[in-house]
């Protein structure tokens, strides 16, 4: 078996795979423009993107819009010509803004999940950025195509498929992720790869599919590919990497993990989510840490009930405070044992 390069419309990653949005900055122009560079699709996480613009503290948003433009330019430059793309959640205050400010960037991709995008089509209309939803279900994909069809009259331009091995937000229950050996999700790729079609055929056109979650090795890969997705979207083995944007202290975390550390908290967005065990989480466990400040960064969160503020948690982490800080990260992040750079996982991960 070779890898066949991705294609998605007009656009052509030379190499089929994505590097998967990692926030609170842990995925910025660095990360996406090195992955770029090597053939893949960099993607950069928007999420609070602008935390450590000079205004941040008092305009989140206009801090992130900013951020947002400078750093898939930066990508590009850094790509020499690469494909960038953002990751941008559905639960975000402002998404349609920021969807919008990606766009006119000029993002090749934009793909979002923590939630459905049905307003996705309409906001990037005269664009040419292809989008993409991340699903976990046969349910959500069929919910979404078939949101888009009937209101849209349009289709995806490609799909990600998140599997309960992700990092970061995960569409899963608790109950399910305590019992990921008795998910067969090999089962639920293939249905979803079989959802699709109907629309392939309606609008003439591919979908490709892509899965994320716990991918580590060419087996991994390999293994997708035989189910009939057309790349992968990786995560937790580009942390630790030169590139990576996070602190050098973030990716040390990731290299002392091990596999009893990994576990599953709540988070304000409504969704669990897989992080490294550290005084934080024992502390979120048993009780709710107020929020002094608001950064305006999900819809849905009161800051008068939330558990603890997640933007707060999330740069703490990334700027290297690993005690204090939510360490989001993939279950096979114990595996990692060395600093590396993105052209060496590129080179091993080809086929
Ligand atoms: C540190 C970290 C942060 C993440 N942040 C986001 C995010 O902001 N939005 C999102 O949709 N997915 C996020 N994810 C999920 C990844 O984009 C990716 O799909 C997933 O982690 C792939 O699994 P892997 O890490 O096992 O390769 C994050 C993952 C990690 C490890």
């Amino acid at each position: 078996m070779i890898m066949k390069p991705l294609v998605i419309g007009d656009i052509v990653a030379r190499v089929p795979i994505i590097q998967g949005g990692m926030g609170v900055g842990v995925s910025r122009s660095k990360l996406a423009g090195a992955v770029a560079k090597e053939g893949g699709i960099g993607i950069i996480s928007t999420a609070q993107i602008g935390y450590d613009e000079p205004d941040f503290d008092k305009h989140q948003i206009e801090s992130n819009l900013y951020a947002i433009d400078k750093h898939i330019k930066l990508a590009k430059e850094i790509s020499e010509g690469g494909i960038i793309g953002v990751n941008i959640m559905v639960a975000t205050k402002q998404f349609d803004r920021y969807v919008k400010a990606a766009a006119e960037a000029g993002a090749d991709v934009i793909i979002c999940g923590a939630g459905l995008p049905i307003t996705l089509p309409e906001l990037v209309s005269g664009y040419s950025t292809k989008i993409a939803p991340i699903v976990s279900s046969v349910k959500a994909t069929s919910v979404i195509l078939k949101m888009w069809d009937r209101k849209y009259k349009t289709t995806a331009d490609f799909i990600v498929i998140e599997g309960p091995h992700a990092g970061g937000h995960l569409g899963f229950t608790k109950e399910q992720l305590e019992h990921i050996n008795e998910l067969d999700y090999d089962t639920e790729i293939k249905n979803i790869i079989e959802c699709k079609k109907e629309y392939e055929t309606k609008y003439q056109r591919k979908i490709p599919v892509i899965v994320a979650g716990g991918i580590f090795d060419q087996e991994d890969i390999k293994h997708v590919l035989e189910l009939g997705a057309d790349g992968v979207q990786i995560a937790t083995r580009f942390v630790v990497t030169k590139e990576c944007d996070a602190s050098e202290e973030y990716k040390k975390a990731y290299l002392n993990a091990k596999e009893e550390d990994i576990k599953i908290v709540i988070s304000p967005v409504g969704m669990p989510g897989r992080a490294i065990l550290n005084p934080f989480m024992d502390k979120v466990k048993i009780d709710r840490i107020p929020v002094k400040k608001c950064f305006n960064c999900l819809e849905h969160c009161n800051p008068k009930d939330t558990p603890y503020c997640i933007t707060k948690a999330l740069i703490d982490a990334v700027n290297g405070n690993i005690e204090n800080g939510l360490i989001f990260c993939g279950d096979n992040v114990h595996r990692l044992k060395e600093m590396t750079t993105v052209k060496a996982i590129m080179d091993e991960l080809k086929f």
